[in-house]
């Protein structure tokens, strides 16, 4: 099969689109977010890439705070939006419906059915980016995308970003187990 070399711009793909939210001065700011990554599970560290030009940015080291909202396919609109202008122009605080968790610090998005409550604890700077890395110290669901008590992605419907097509997609079917799939093939190579 012929390789041929490709634009390193769609070097991931799809990636999970995230509203990532804090409090720049008294009000709340949400930007849209694609690079963004679990790092660990014990401590709980998930990794937002952002570039250092944006408004979020001194709020994130500011409060010590941040937040993770997951929207639902049909957040697509508001979710670009939040991607497509400042809060140094706009004033995002009145988009979406907020509300505070455990520490009363990131605020979060009563509209997205998914969000994680993160306490900043390291930040790593790049040429261009700061990279946030957040502790979870709460995970919050809507009840209705709950099966079994544990959030079901079916039911999230979560937004994800495919670059090279610049689109919006949903997530496809249920393939198969994971962790568990790749079993029936070991000792068999
Ligand atoms: C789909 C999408 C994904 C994005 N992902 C990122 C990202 O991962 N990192 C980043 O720095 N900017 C990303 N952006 C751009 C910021 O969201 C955008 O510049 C935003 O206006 C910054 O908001 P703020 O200045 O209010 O903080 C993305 C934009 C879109 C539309």
């Amino acid at each position: 099969m012929e390789k041929i070399e490709v634009s390193l711009e769609m070097m991931c793909y799809p990636m999970p689109c995230m509203i990532l939210g804090t409090k720049v001065g008294e009000k709340a700011n949400f930007m849209t977010v694609a690079w963004f990554t679990q790092i660990s599970l014990k401590p709980a560290y998930i990794l937002a890439s952002l570039d250092k030009s944006h408004y979020s940015n001194p709020g994130i080291k500011e409060t010590g705070a941040f937040s993770i909202n997951v929207p639902s396919t049909a957040m697509a609109e508001v979710t670009d939006y939040c991607g497509l202008v400042s809060g140094k122009k706009y004033d995002k605080s009145t988009v979406f419906e907020v509300f505070y968790g455990k520490e009363g610090k990131a605020p979060m998005i009563v509209e997205c059915p998914y969000n994680l409550e993160c306490r900043l604890v390291q930040t790593v700077e790049l040429a261009a980016e700061e990279l946030f890395i957040g502790e979870v110290v709460a995970a919050y669901s809507d009840e209705r995308c709950l099966t079994d008590g544990v959030p079901d992605m079916a039911k999230v419907d979560p937004l994800l970003l495919n670059v090279p097509q610049m689109a919006y997609l949903g997530v496809g079917s249920h393939v198969g187990r994971a962790f568990k799939m790749g079993k029936a093939r070991i000792g068999k190579d």
